[in-house]
């Protein structure tokens, strides 16, 4: 795990970690645990087993430079997580790519950045608040340029969150699956 740096979040001492292919059960662990009191279509944006399939392709992924995944630690334990992902260019998330109206040459810029996490304990000490921008400044170092993210409608903390880090909604759909999500996006240029 490569140390990023120490954050006061709150009163709490917390480390956090980019983590490389070889420890994603970390991660996976905590993410179970977090998913037994969230429900699943504020978790993902998808069917569930295709979401599944994602996380047990994440190894491969983060070896290919195509994931990246964060890790908040508190007392030595893992209590929350953060991901970014290079957008797929799959069916699924061609209705992203249609609707971020970009060119082709644009498409390897964009980043999804779905994917957080914190155990209940921990909430509103500003994880999420700063995931965001740790993982904005990660990507523009790597000369990303183009975000998004769906978030479900009633996920009230992450909408917040979301349009305070500037994130410009741009609207509401029905995704793939008929979930209710909304769509926002960032450009940093
Ligand atoms: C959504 C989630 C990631 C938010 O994480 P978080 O670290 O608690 O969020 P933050 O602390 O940055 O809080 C955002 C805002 O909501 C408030 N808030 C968040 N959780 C709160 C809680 N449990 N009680 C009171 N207020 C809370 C914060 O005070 C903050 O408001 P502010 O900007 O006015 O200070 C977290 O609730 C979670 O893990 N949920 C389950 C998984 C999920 O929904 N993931 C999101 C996928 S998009």
């Amino acid at each position: 795990m490569k140390f990023i740096e120490n954050i006061k979040l709150k009163n709490k001492n917390c480390k956090v970690y980019k983590i490389n292919s070889s420890v994603v059960y970390i991660f996976k662990k905590l993410h179970l645990e977090i998913l037994k009191n969230t429900p699943l279509s504020f978790d993902c944006a998808y069917e569930y087993s295709r979401f599944k399939e994602d996380i047990k392709n994440k190894k491969e992924d983060i070896k290919n430079k195509k994931d990246y995944i964060f890790l908040m630690y508190y007392r030595n334990k893992p209590v929350a997580f953060s991901f970014m992902s290079v957008a797929k260019f799959d069916k699924f998330n061609l209705l992203y790519i249609k609707r971020y109206k970009l060119t082709k040459k644009q498409l390897p810029f964009l980043y999804d950045l779905n994917g957080v996490g914190v155990l209940e304990k921990f909430r509103g000490l500003g994880i999420q608040d700063y995931f965001i921008k740790l993982r904005i400044d990660y990507a523009k170092k790597l000369g990303q340029k183009y975000f998004f993210v769906s978030i479900n409608p009633k996920n009230m903390w992450s909408l917040k969150n979301a349009k305070k880090n500037d994130f410009r909604e741009t609207e509401k759909y029905i995704n793939y699956e008929g979930n209710k999500r909304v769509f926002l996006r960032k450009d940093v240029l």
